[in-house]
């Protein structure tokens, strides 16, 4: 079924000038972007957009991080995007990750990991409204 997905390239991926890589696996494998935006988040937004690991040994760390610069989110659509775009950044961990997915071939780190996506329609639902207000989002082209 065509899916939607929230995807955000991180502040280290953005300071190395990967944006148009990464941007450009996405395309190539077919999804369509339906949403586009460069931003710097606030502690606060950092917070609710990590709210599942408030508590965590890792999340001031994780807020740290994530607002240390700006990040380029963007909104995915294509048949079980939620599932294919996991499988393209694969596993957290990018010591761990193979090659040939995104944090396997652009990382090296478990935090500064380049890449985030939603891992569920819950999360997407959840993640997406961080950035983006639904007119936002551009209709079917
Ligand atoms: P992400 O997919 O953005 O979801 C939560 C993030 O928390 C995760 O990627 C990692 O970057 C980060 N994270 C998870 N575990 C750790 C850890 N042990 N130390 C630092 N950061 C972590």
């Amino acid at each position: 079924a065509v899916e939607r997905t929230f995807v955000m390239i991180k502040p280290d991926a953005v300071k190395r000038g990967l944006v148009g890589e990464i941007i450009a696996r996405f395309e190539r494998k077919g999804l369509k972007i339906k949403a586009l935006k460069m931003k710097w988040l606030t502690r606060e937004e950092a917070e609710k957009l990590y709210e599942v690991h408030r508590g965590k040994p890792f999340f001031e760390e994780l807020v740290e991080f994530i607002t240390s610069g700006p990040v380029v989110a963007m909104i995915l659509e294509g048949d079980s995007a939620v599932e294919v775009v996991r499988l393209m950044i694969g596993p957290t961990d990018g010591r761990k990750a193979p090659p040939g997915t995104i944090r396997g071939d652009f990382a090296l780190d478990i935090g500064a990991n380049v890449i985030h996506a939603s891992d569920s329609k819950e999360s997407f639902e959840r993640e997406y409204k961080v950035f983006f207000s639904d007119n936002e989002i551009v209709g079917d082209y």
